[in-house]
Protein backbone atom coordinates (compact mmCIF):
# COMPACT_ATOMS: atom_id res chain seq x y z
CA UNK A 1 0.00 0.00 0.00
CA UNK A 2 1.41 3.03 -0.91
CA UNK A 3 0.61 5.41 2.17
CA UNK A 4 0.80 8.87 0.01
CA UNK A 5 -2.75 10.14 -1.50
CA UNK A 6 -0.60 10.51 -4.61
CA UNK A 7 1.49 7.86 -4.55
CA UNK A 8 4.48 9.13 -4.52
CA UNK A 9 7.44 7.02 -5.89
CA UNK A 10 10.72 9.03 -5.47
CA UNK A 11 12.50 11.64 -7.22
CA UNK A 12 12.61 10.96 -11.11
CA UNK A 13 14.59 13.79 -11.36
CA UNK A 14 16.19 17.52 -11.15
CA UNK A 15 15.92 19.70 -13.89
CA UNK A 16 17.67 22.39 -13.85
CA UNK A 17 17.00 25.96 -16.38
CA UNK A 18 20.71 27.36 -17.65
CA UNK A 19 22.39 29.69 -19.74
CA UNK A 20 24.79 26.87 -21.52
CA UNK A 21 23.68 23.55 -20.64
CA UNK A 22 26.23 21.67 -22.54
CA UNK A 23 29.26 23.79 -20.51
CA UNK A 24 27.01 23.13 -17.31
CA UNK A 25 27.29 19.28 -18.61
CA UNK A 26 30.58 19.41 -18.41
CA UNK A 27 30.94 21.02 -14.84
CA UNK A 28 28.40 18.22 -13.05
CA UNK A 29 30.20 15.30 -15.43
CA UNK A 30 34.16 16.19 -14.48
CA UNK A 31 33.75 17.77 -11.46
CA UNK A 32 30.54 16.09 -9.56
CA UNK A 33 31.37 12.60 -11.72
CA UNK A 34 27.58 12.50 -13.31
CA UNK A 35 27.54 10.32 -16.83
CA UNK A 36 26.51 12.24 -19.42
CA UNK A 37 23.74 9.72 -20.31
CA UNK A 38 21.27 11.33 -23.50
CA UNK A 39 21.11 14.09 -25.35
CA UNK A 40 18.05 16.03 -27.07
CA UNK A 41 18.52 19.11 -29.13
CA UNK A 42 18.59 19.85 -32.94
CA UNK A 43 20.34 16.44 -33.60
CA UNK A 44 17.14 14.99 -32.47
CA UNK A 45 14.81 17.20 -33.91
CA UNK A 46 14.32 19.28 -30.79
CA UNK A 47 13.97 22.76 -31.76
CA UNK A 48 13.00 24.82 -28.80
CA UNK A 49 15.76 23.57 -26.30
CA UNK A 50 18.89 21.18 -25.63
CA UNK A 51 19.22 18.89 -23.12
CA UNK A 52 21.54 16.95 -21.37
CA UNK A 53 20.43 14.11 -19.17
CA UNK A 54 23.49 13.40 -15.97
CA UNK A 55 23.44 10.51 -14.06
CA UNK A 56 25.24 9.04 -11.11
CA UNK A 57 23.76 6.28 -8.54
CA UNK A 58 19.88 6.87 -8.61
CA UNK A 59 20.58 10.35 -8.94
CA UNK A 60 19.07 11.70 -12.33
CA UNK A 61 19.93 15.42 -13.82
CA UNK A 62 18.38 17.10 -16.65
CA UNK A 63 20.13 20.69 -17.80
CA UNK A 64 18.17 22.13 -20.63
CA UNK A 65 19.00 25.70 -21.88
CA UNK A 66 16.21 27.37 -24.56
CA UNK A 67 17.54 27.77 -28.18
CA UNK A 68 15.95 31.08 -28.47
CA UNK A 69 14.02 33.83 -26.85
CA UNK A 70 11.02 32.64 -28.11
CA UNK A 71 11.62 29.81 -25.54
CA UNK A 72 8.17 29.43 -23.04
CA UNK A 73 10.97 29.88 -19.98
CA UNK A 74 13.33 31.17 -21.38
CA UNK A 75 13.31 34.72 -19.64
CA UNK A 76 13.79 32.22 -16.57
CA UNK A 77 17.36 32.59 -17.19
CA UNK A 78 17.23 36.24 -17.01
CA UNK A 79 15.45 36.69 -13.82
CA UNK A 80 16.81 33.64 -11.58
CA UNK A 81 20.05 32.75 -13.43
CA UNK A 82 20.65 29.09 -13.58
CA UNK A 83 18.33 26.88 -11.31
CA UNK A 84 16.24 24.57 -10.78
CA UNK A 85 12.91 24.70 -12.75
CA UNK A 86 11.25 21.27 -11.86
CA UNK A 87 11.62 18.53 -9.00
CA UNK A 88 9.84 15.98 -10.91
CA UNK A 89 8.89 12.94 -8.74
CA UNK A 90 7.33 9.44 -9.71
CA UNK A 91 4.11 8.40 -9.72
CA UNK A 92 1.93 5.38 -9.56
CA UNK A 93 -0.58 7.32 -12.29
CA UNK A 94 0.03 10.58 -13.30
CA UNK A 95 -3.55 11.48 -14.18
CA UNK A 96 -4.53 10.18 -10.39
CA UNK A 97 -2.10 12.27 -8.96
CA UNK A 98 -2.44 15.25 -11.26
CA UNK A 99 -5.83 15.47 -10.53
CA UNK A 100 -6.02 15.12 -6.83
CA UNK A 101 -3.21 17.78 -6.79
CA UNK A 102 -5.46 20.16 -8.72
CA UNK A 103 -8.59 19.11 -6.57
CA UNK A 104 -6.43 19.65 -3.28
CA UNK A 105 -5.57 23.32 -4.48
CA UNK A 106 -2.79 22.88 -6.95
CA UNK A 107 -1.94 25.35 -9.76
CA UNK A 108 -1.95 23.30 -13.06
CA UNK A 109 1.39 24.04 -15.66
CA UNK A 110 0.98 20.88 -17.69
CA UNK A 111 -2.04 19.00 -18.22
CA UNK A 112 -1.28 15.14 -18.32
CA UNK A 113 0.41 14.20 -21.32
CA UNK A 114 1.48 10.88 -23.01
CA UNK A 115 4.32 11.12 -25.36
CA UNK A 116 5.49 8.64 -27.41
CA UNK A 117 7.92 7.08 -29.64
CA UNK A 118 9.24 3.66 -30.75
CA UNK A 119 10.56 2.62 -27.01
CA UNK A 120 7.43 2.95 -25.42
CA UNK A 121 4.95 5.79 -23.83
CA UNK A 122 6.33 8.41 -21.06
CA UNK A 123 3.53 10.16 -19.07
CA UNK A 124 4.06 13.79 -17.42
CA UNK A 125 2.17 16.20 -15.76
CA UNK A 126 3.06 19.60 -13.98
CA UNK A 127 1.66 22.06 -11.37
CA UNK A 128 3.40 25.01 -9.76
CA UNK A 129 4.98 24.96 -5.99
CA UNK A 130 7.36 28.20 -4.43
CA UNK A 131 8.10 30.76 -6.52
CA UNK A 132 8.80 29.67 -10.62
CA UNK A 133 9.84 26.14 -9.59
CA UNK A 134 7.25 23.15 -10.29
CA UNK A 135 6.85 19.67 -9.52
CA UNK A 136 6.22 17.26 -12.19
CA UNK A 137 4.59 13.93 -11.78
CA UNK A 138 6.25 11.61 -14.21
CA UNK A 139 5.41 7.68 -14.81
CA UNK A 140 7.89 5.65 -17.17
CA UNK A 141 6.66 1.76 -16.68
CA UNK A 142 5.83 1.83 -20.12
CA UNK A 143 8.92 3.40 -20.94
CA UNK A 144 11.92 1.69 -22.14
CA UNK A 145 14.00 4.65 -23.98
CA UNK A 146 17.06 5.77 -22.31
CA UNK A 147 15.23 9.36 -20.89
CA UNK A 148 12.06 10.34 -22.59
CA UNK A 149 10.93 10.96 -26.01
CA UNK A 150 12.95 13.28 -27.68
CA UNK A 151 16.40 11.82 -26.00
CA UNK A 152 18.44 9.53 -27.58
CA UNK A 153 21.37 8.30 -25.81
CA UNK A 154 24.88 10.15 -26.06
CA UNK A 155 27.36 9.89 -28.89
CA UNK A 156 29.92 8.31 -27.67
CA UNK A 157 32.48 10.34 -29.36
CA UNK A 158 31.32 13.40 -27.71
CA UNK A 159 31.88 11.67 -24.19
CA UNK A 160 33.96 9.02 -24.43
CA UNK A 161 33.26 6.46 -21.30
CA UNK A 162 37.20 6.06 -20.26
CA UNK A 163 37.00 9.55 -19.23
CA UNK A 164 33.94 9.58 -16.85
CA UNK A 165 34.83 9.24 -13.49
CA UNK A 166 31.62 8.58 -10.50
CA UNK A 167 32.35 10.31 -7.50
CA UNK A 168 30.28 8.19 -5.28
CA UNK A 169 27.27 9.47 -5.46
CA UNK A 170 24.24 7.47 -4.35
CA UNK A 171 21.07 9.10 -4.40
CA UNK A 172 18.91 12.61 -3.58
CA UNK A 173 18.83 12.80 0.49
CA UNK A 174 16.94 16.26 0.71
CA UNK A 175 16.22 19.07 -1.73
CA UNK A 176 15.66 22.74 0.42
CA UNK A 177 13.49 25.71 -0.44
CA UNK A 178 14.22 28.94 0.68
CA UNK A 179 10.88 31.21 0.93
CA UNK A 180 10.40 34.63 1.51
CA UNK A 181 9.95 35.47 5.60
CA UNK A 182 6.60 34.79 6.70
CA UNK A 183 5.75 32.38 3.90
CA UNK A 184 7.41 29.07 5.09
CA UNK A 185 4.15 28.27 7.14
CA UNK A 186 2.00 28.67 3.79
CA UNK A 187 4.22 25.79 1.80
CA UNK A 188 4.41 23.48 4.55
CA UNK A 189 0.18 24.06 4.86
CA UNK A 190 0.78 23.23 0.88
CA UNK A 191 3.08 20.17 1.09
CA UNK A 192 0.41 18.80 3.35
CA UNK A 193 -2.70 19.89 2.05
CA UNK A 194 -1.75 19.42 -2.11
CA UNK A 195 0.97 16.94 -1.65
CA UNK A 196 -0.03 14.89 1.82
CA UNK A 197 3.41 15.40 3.06
CA UNK A 198 3.90 15.70 6.59
CA UNK A 199 6.40 17.47 9.19
CA UNK A 200 9.49 15.78 10.16
CA UNK A 201 11.36 18.45 12.61
CA UNK A 202 11.42 21.85 12.45
CA UNK A 203 14.01 24.10 13.60
CA UNK A 204 13.32 28.10 14.83
CA UNK A 205 15.51 30.88 15.20
CA UNK A 206 16.89 29.97 18.62
CA UNK A 207 18.07 27.21 16.77
CA UNK A 208 19.73 28.62 13.74
CA UNK A 209 21.12 31.77 14.69
CA UNK A 210 24.30 33.77 14.72
CA UNK A 211 24.94 37.01 14.63
CA UNK A 212 23.65 37.72 11.96
CA UNK A 213 21.82 34.98 10.50
CA UNK A 214 18.34 33.31 11.68
CA UNK A 215 16.68 31.44 10.11
CA UNK A 216 13.55 29.32 10.40
CA UNK A 217 13.06 25.84 8.56
CA UNK A 218 10.41 23.16 8.74
CA UNK A 219 11.13 19.63 6.79
CA UNK A 220 8.47 17.78 5.05
CA UNK A 221 8.58 14.37 3.96
CA UNK A 222 6.33 12.19 1.99
CA UNK A 223 4.49 8.77 3.56
CA UNK A 224 7.27 7.22 3.10
CA UNK A 225 9.86 8.90 4.09
CA UNK A 226 11.96 8.54 0.83
CA UNK A 227 11.41 12.24 -0.09
CA UNK A 228 12.36 14.98 1.59
CA UNK A 229 12.16 19.03 0.90
CA UNK A 230 13.05 21.19 4.06
CA UNK A 231 11.67 25.06 3.44
CA UNK A 232 13.45 27.79 5.18
CA UNK A 233 12.80 31.31 5.62
CA UNK A 234 14.43 34.34 6.89
CA UNK A 235 14.13 35.17 10.39
CA UNK A 236 14.77 39.08 12.03
CA UNK A 237 18.11 39.47 11.82
CA UNK A 238 20.93 41.94 12.76
CA UNK A 239 21.87 41.97 8.95
CA UNK A 240 21.39 40.18 5.91
CA UNK A 241 20.89 36.67 6.21
CA UNK A 242 22.03 34.00 4.05
CA UNK A 243 18.65 33.33 3.03
CA UNK A 244 17.84 36.99 1.97
CA UNK A 245 20.98 36.72 0.57
CA UNK A 246 19.63 33.90 -1.98
CA UNK A 247 16.01 35.62 -2.61
CA UNK A 248 17.86 39.00 -3.41
CA UNK A 249 20.08 36.89 -6.11
CA UNK A 250 17.27 34.47 -7.55
CA UNK A 251 14.81 36.97 -7.40
CA UNK A 252 12.19 35.13 -5.06
CA UNK A 253 11.32 31.24 -3.81
CA UNK A 254 13.46 28.44 -5.19
CA UNK A 255 15.93 25.65 -4.79
CA UNK A 256 18.71 26.55 -1.79
CA UNK A 257 20.56 23.48 -1.81
CA UNK A 258 20.66 19.46 -2.93
CA UNK A 259 21.80 17.45 -0.47
CA UNK A 260 23.09 13.95 -2.01
CA UNK A 261 24.10 10.57 -0.34
CA UNK A 262 27.42 9.01 -1.08
CA UNK A 263 28.61 5.80 1.17
CA UNK A 264 31.81 6.96 1.66
CA UNK A 265 31.91 10.73 2.22
CA UNK A 266 35.97 10.59 2.59
CA UNK A 267 36.54 9.22 -0.94
CA UNK A 268 33.74 11.53 -2.37
CA UNK A 269 35.11 14.80 -1.09
CA UNK A 270 39.06 13.83 -1.95
CA UNK A 271 37.91 13.25 -5.44
CA UNK A 272 35.45 16.31 -6.21
CA UNK A 273 38.44 18.33 -4.60
CA UNK A 274 40.36 16.89 -7.02
CA UNK A 275 38.05 17.92 -9.31
CA UNK A 276 38.25 21.95 -8.44
CA UNK A 277 35.23 21.82 -6.43
CA UNK A 278 35.31 24.53 -3.56
CA UNK A 279 33.76 23.65 -0.22
CA UNK A 280 32.95 26.23 2.36
CA UNK A 281 35.47 25.57 5.45
CA UNK A 282 35.19 25.67 9.07
CA UNK A 283 37.93 26.73 11.77
CA UNK A 284 40.15 23.94 12.63
CA UNK A 285 38.77 24.51 15.93
CA UNK A 286 36.08 22.94 15.11
CA UNK A 287 37.60 19.22 15.48
CA UNK A 288 39.47 20.16 18.93
CA UNK A 289 36.54 18.89 20.61
CA UNK A 290 34.79 16.83 17.98
CA UNK A 291 34.38 13.27 19.71
CA UNK A 292 33.47 14.57 23.00
CA UNK A 293 30.40 16.07 21.22
CA UNK A 294 30.07 13.23 18.86
CA UNK A 295 31.11 10.59 20.76
CA UNK A 296 32.90 7.66 18.74
CA UNK A 297 32.69 7.20 15.24
CA UNK A 298 34.54 5.02 12.85
CA UNK A 299 35.98 8.23 10.51
CA UNK A 300 39.71 9.72 11.51
CA UNK A 301 39.01 12.97 13.01
CA UNK A 302 43.04 13.83 11.00
CA UNK A 303 40.90 12.97 7.97
CA UNK A 304 38.03 14.87 8.34
CA UNK A 305 39.54 17.90 9.43
CA UNK A 306 42.04 17.78 6.47
CA UNK A 307 38.83 17.81 3.92
CA UNK A 308 36.33 19.93 5.97
CA UNK A 309 33.99 17.53 6.62
CA UNK A 310 31.42 17.72 9.73
CA UNK A 311 30.26 15.59 12.38
CA UNK A 312 26.52 15.64 14.28
CA UNK A 313 24.83 12.83 16.44
CA UNK A 314 21.38 12.61 16.94
CA UNK A 315 19.68 9.52 19.49
CA UNK A 316 19.79 7.13 16.32
CA UNK A 317 23.19 7.53 15.11
CA UNK A 318 25.50 9.96 13.26
CA UNK A 319 25.73 11.60 10.29
CA UNK A 320 29.11 13.34 8.30
CA UNK A 321 28.05 16.54 5.92
CA UNK A 322 29.98 19.07 4.09
CA UNK A 323 28.70 21.95 1.54
CA UNK A 324 30.07 23.43 -1.90
CA UNK A 325 29.98 27.39 -2.52
CA UNK A 326 27.47 28.36 -4.59
CA UNK A 327 27.66 26.80 -8.20
CA UNK A 328 26.97 29.91 -9.99
CA UNK A 329 27.96 33.19 -10.29
CA UNK A 330 25.02 34.37 -8.42
CA UNK A 331 25.35 33.32 -4.62
CA UNK A 332 22.13 30.85 -4.75
CA UNK A 333 22.35 27.28 -5.33
CA UNK A 334 24.45 24.97 -3.36
CA UNK A 335 24.99 21.01 -2.91
CA UNK A 336 25.31 19.35 0.45
CA UNK A 337 27.05 16.14 0.64
CA UNK A 338 26.17 13.85 3.06
CA UNK A 339 27.03 10.00 4.52
CA UNK A 340 24.23 8.98 7.78
CA UNK A 341 25.46 6.36 10.45
CA UNK A 342 21.66 5.70 11.36
CA UNK A 343 21.28 9.50 11.82
CA UNK A 344 17.93 10.54 10.06
CA UNK A 345 18.39 14.60 11.05
CA UNK A 346 19.81 16.85 9.30
CA UNK A 347 23.42 18.52 11.36
CA UNK A 348 21.56 21.26 13.95
CA UNK A 349 24.51 21.04 16.00
CA UNK A 350 26.92 21.89 12.78
CA UNK A 351 24.31 24.90 12.14
CA UNK A 352 26.20 27.21 14.12
CA UNK A 353 29.59 26.66 12.25
CA UNK A 354 28.18 26.60 9.22
CA UNK A 355 26.92 30.08 9.20
CA UNK A 356 29.31 31.43 10.23
CA UNK A 357 31.22 29.44 7.60
CA UNK A 358 28.65 31.13 4.77
CA UNK A 359 29.08 34.38 6.86
CA UNK A 360 32.59 34.68 5.92
CA UNK A 361 31.82 34.02 2.17
CA UNK A 362 29.15 36.85 2.41
CA UNK A 363 31.69 39.22 3.47
CA UNK A 364 34.16 38.83 0.96
CA UNK A 365 30.75 39.26 -1.40
CA UNK A 366 29.43 42.60 0.28
CA UNK A 367 25.83 41.28 0.99
CA UNK A 368 26.48 40.60 4.72
FE1 LIG B 1 20.73 20.02 3.85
Amino acid sequence: MNPDPLALRKIDHVRFFVGNARQAAYFYRNAFGFDVIAYAGLETRMRHEAGYVLRQGDITFVLASPLGPEHPEAQRIVVHGDGVQDIALQVDDVRQAYEAAISRGAIGVSAPQALEDEHGVYEYATIRTYGDTTHSFVNRDRYRGVFAPGYKPLDPDRYSPQSFKPVGLLTIDHIVANVEEGKMNEWVGWYERVLGFNQLISFDDKDISTEYTALMSKVMQNGTGRIKFPINEPAQAKRRSQIEEYLNYYRGPGVQHIAMTTGNILETIRAMRANDVSFLRVPRTYYDDLLDRVGPIDENVEDLAELGILVDRDEEGYLLQIFTKPVEDRPTLFFEIIERHGSRSFGKGNFKALFEAIEREQARRGTL
